[in-house]
């Protein structure tokens, strides 16, 4: 029966109790297999056809059945996730074949030289002619997993390469990988013919290898998680993905939520014998293969090339971009010699034909004692280097805090120049024992801001100087003042932090005022006409303008310009009033909760805060809003220098209505999602709709307000339309009602989704 079929009659059948169904063993078998290709669907063709409401309700049924008659429970089951059982030590268990590893590349030069030698190995077999296939180079847990009769019956950690241990429990709880071996159209053509009892198109032997990764997302929820339990984090995802396949109780495995994706054949054979494979490392088969025994992997899709287009790639920032940009870590690329031997479209691996006696270029190639000579990985450039701090200056914030900063002889981390990092506090020098002229090492993952992780002791000189809090403001001069493990500048109209709360107030997230920079800041404070916040809207004032159209770069038109921002900023909602006030522990979506909080209690006035503040309680219930927050609030508002800024404020004509509030068109708690690929980065339409105030959910939960979609919208699409949120196409309407996003830069013209084959996301 055709699976949509099926799932509607499951679906059906599912709203009766387990003992209302007459044939329980047939139905929980097709149950099984329903499930089973919607995983595929789901996982491996990026296609699924129900939404995950209609998934999980699915799911829900398989577990009561096998709730109410345990004795049906099939080892194929996708509930064997949630089986606990608890081993006691993992038995040793030997590889089929080594698992070798990959000789490493770390410039473009390397692989020229890789070239050279695979090169000179094929020519002298008169091999003139082959190609090169990239990969990701997966940054996870290398495992062996082995199929007998199309059942998965061992996985093997690559301990020493050719012994590991046997984590066959564990790894059954990881649901992206087949349990069981599907015969499909795409995998009959594997098999010739099919002796009783044998599965069609499915090896009777089938060992692969893979890496068991953790998604990124997941990491940073499991260490939420264990920080609150007092657990040390995990520092990377292969760590994480590494510390849950060794769990002893593979029903806590089973929550970590891994993954495996499955890049490389190691023995497939037809009739229970061992055997190598000759001819995987050919396009056609070797990959074909994997995927039809719905074997998930992310591809590049880039065409098999020299070793030219290889180094492109390589060398192409996008390649490591694209990777970043989804829910795994990858460490670099892999690349790979592809056999190129024709074949007919009727042979089948284990034909006997002249072509099939040839040996393949993985024969030929052979390995050395550790590395196969047909593959390379071309390693990422360094995420972490060394290097020696220069100097330490003391920068001072927004509240006062003083942060040293330590000037850096500039190195290069992944493409990017550091010569600035953050030293953060006195008590992470301390912890650190970081000194000037240091030898220290530096890291950056991602597109996270480089940090210090340690220093090189023994490359110290002795030259080396202990880093000493600073007595007075390095810019005001004031005293500096020591709270636990920071330090602070006491004069409240230092210009430093005066420059940082002004350059806030005009933000886009706060008044909104643009046109007003770092420069212009800069001059505004050091020319004393911007002494506090308020004084911002003195600079409508013409004689005041007079004075800046001397400053350079204030031309008449920008001082206008700027006039007439400032001047609309004053009808500013009052959720970016209060944002834009700067108020500790209070950011955007607090001022929010804060604006309506007000509104709803009938104050026509921010100033009836300390007020409304006496019951915060229910301020607390109603929002979510924490203790600490509510106290940052009264200690802000019973401050006289608040209460005087306020009052200045208002007197420039600053709006502190809750009217305000009410009269904006797009009130605040709307909630949005994305889906599609679009031809503007995701991650910048985000950022624009979050300025204006919306809140992103990265799936549509019912409290969505609309979902924008563009192409190619997946499994998000359903969900939205199943909670019956608004739907924005972009093509028809998103810019006409969102014009913010009109001004966002396009992307290359192929967007990042359409480079990468990624059947997950
Ligand atoms: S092929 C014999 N392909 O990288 C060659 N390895 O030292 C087998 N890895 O631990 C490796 N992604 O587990 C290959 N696309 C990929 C890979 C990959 C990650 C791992 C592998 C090994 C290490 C290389």
């Amino acid at each position: 029966m055709a699976l949509p079929q099926q799932t509607q009659q499951l679906q059906q059948i599912s709203t009766l109790t387990p003992n209302e169904i007459k044939n329980i063993a047939e139905v929980y078998q097709q149950l099984i297999d329903c499930i089973t290709e919607h995983n595929h669907l789901y996982y491996i063709k990026a296609q699924p056809i129900i939404s995950d409401n209609e998934y999980d309700e699915l799911f829900a049924f398989l577990q009561k059945i096998e709730d109410e008659y345990p004795y049906l429970i099939s080892s194929n089951s996708p509930s064997q996730s949630l089986i606990g059982q608890i081993a006691e030590r993992f038995e040793k268990a030997d590889h089929t074949t080594p698992l070798l590893s990959l000789e490493n590349s770390y410039n473009t030069k390397d692989l020229l030289t890789f070239d050279e030698r695979v090169q000179k190995i094929l020519n002298k077999e008169g091999i003139y002619d082959y190609k090169y296939r990239i990969e990701p180079k997966y940054d996870g847990i290398s495992v062996e997993l082995i199929y007998q009769k199309g059942e998965l019956t061992q996985a093997i950690t690559r301990g020493d390469g050719y012994t590991g241990e046997d984590i066959t429990t564990n790894v059954q709880t990881i649901r992206n990988i087949p349990k069981s071996l599907k015969e499909t159209a795409e995998t009959l053509p594997w098999r010739r013919e099919m002796s009783e009892g044998q599965k069609g198109g499915i090896p009777d032997f089938l060992s692969v290898r893979g890496e068991i990764m953790m998604a990124k997302s997941t990491r940073k929820e499991l260490n939420r998680q264990r920080e609150m339990q007092g657990k040390e984090a995990f520092a990377n995802t292969r760590n994480a993905a590494a510390g849950s396949i060794k769990l002893l109780d593979s029903g806590e495995v089973a929550k970590r939520g891994l993954f495996c994706f499955v890049y490389e054949i190691l023995q497939i054979n037809d009739d229970g014998e061992k055997i190598p494979l000759a001819r995987e490392e050919d396009t056609k088969w070797g990959e074909g293969l994997l995927t039809s025994l719905w074997f998930q992997q992310i591809q590049l899709k880039k065409a098999p090339t020299s070793i030219q287009g290889i180094q492109e790639i390589c060398l192409d920032q996008k390649t490591k971009e694209q990777l970043s940009e989804l829910d795994f870590d990858f460490d670099g690329l892999v690349i790979k010699v592809i056999d190129e031997t024709p074949r007919t479209e009727s042979s089948n691996l284990f034909e006997e034909n002249p072509e099939s006696k040839k040996n393949s270029l993985r024969k030929i190639l052979g390995t050395t004692n550790h590395h196969p000579r047909r593959a390379i990985a071309y390693k990422f450039p360094a995420e972490q280097s060394s290097t020696q701090i220069l100097s330490v200056d003391f920068q001072v914030g927004r509240s006062g805090i003083i942060t040293p900063v330590a000037n850096l002889k500039p190195i290069k981390l992944s493409w990017a120049e550091i010569s600035r990092v953050s030293l953060h506090n006195f008590d992470f020098i301390n912890s650190k024992e970081i000194k000037n002229h240091d030898r220290v090492r530096i890291q950056r993952s991602g597109e996270v801001i480089p940090y210090i992780t340690g220093v090189i002791k023994e490359r110290r000189s002795g030259n080396e100087e202990l880093i000493i809090p600073p007595l007075f403001c390095p810019s005001c001069g004031a005293p500096i003042t020591n709270i636990d493990i920071h330090y602070y500048c006491t004069n409240p109209s230092c210009p430093a932090q005066l420059k940082e709360k002004i350059l806030h107030f005009v933000s886009k997230e706060a008044m909104d005022i643009q046109g007003i920079g770092d420069a212009m800041v800069e001059i505004l404070v050091e020319q004393k006409i911007l002494r506090n916040i308020s004084d911002m809207y003195t600079l409508t004032n013409p004689y005041i303008q007079i004075t800046l159209k001397k400053f350079p770069g204030f031309g008449e038109k920008k001082v206008s310009e700027v006039a007439s921002q400032i001047e609309a900023s004053k009808k500013q909602p009052l959720r970016r009033v209060i944002n834009a006030l700067w108020i500790p522990n209070i950011g955007k979506k607090a001022s929010q909760d804060i604006a309506n909080f007000l509104t709803e209690k009938g104050a026509k006035n921010l100033k009836e805060i300390e007020t409304i503040l006496i019951n915060a309680e229910e301020m607390q219930q109603l929002y979510g809003i924490g203790e600490k927050t509510i106290l940052a609030l009264q200690n802000f508002f019973s401050n006289p220098q608040t209460k005087a800024l306020v009052e200045e404020l208002e007197k420039q004509g600053v709006q502190f209505s809750t009217q305000q509030q009410e009269k904006n068109s797009h009130n605040n708690k709307e909630h949005f999602s994305i889906t599609g690929s679009f031809p503007f980065s995701r991650e910048k339409i985000r950022e624009a709709l979050e300025k204006e105030w919306y809140l992103f959910d990265e799936n549509p939960t019912k409290n969505t307000t609309f979902i924008l979609i563009w192409e190619k919208a997946g499994n998000k699409r359903k969900k939205a339309e199943d909670y019956g949120i608004t739907i924005h196409e972009w093509r028809k309407e998103i810019v006409n009602i969102f014009p913010i996003l009109a001004d966002l830069p396009k992307e290359d013209p192929k967007p990042a989704s359409q480079n990468l084959q990624t059947s997950l996301f």
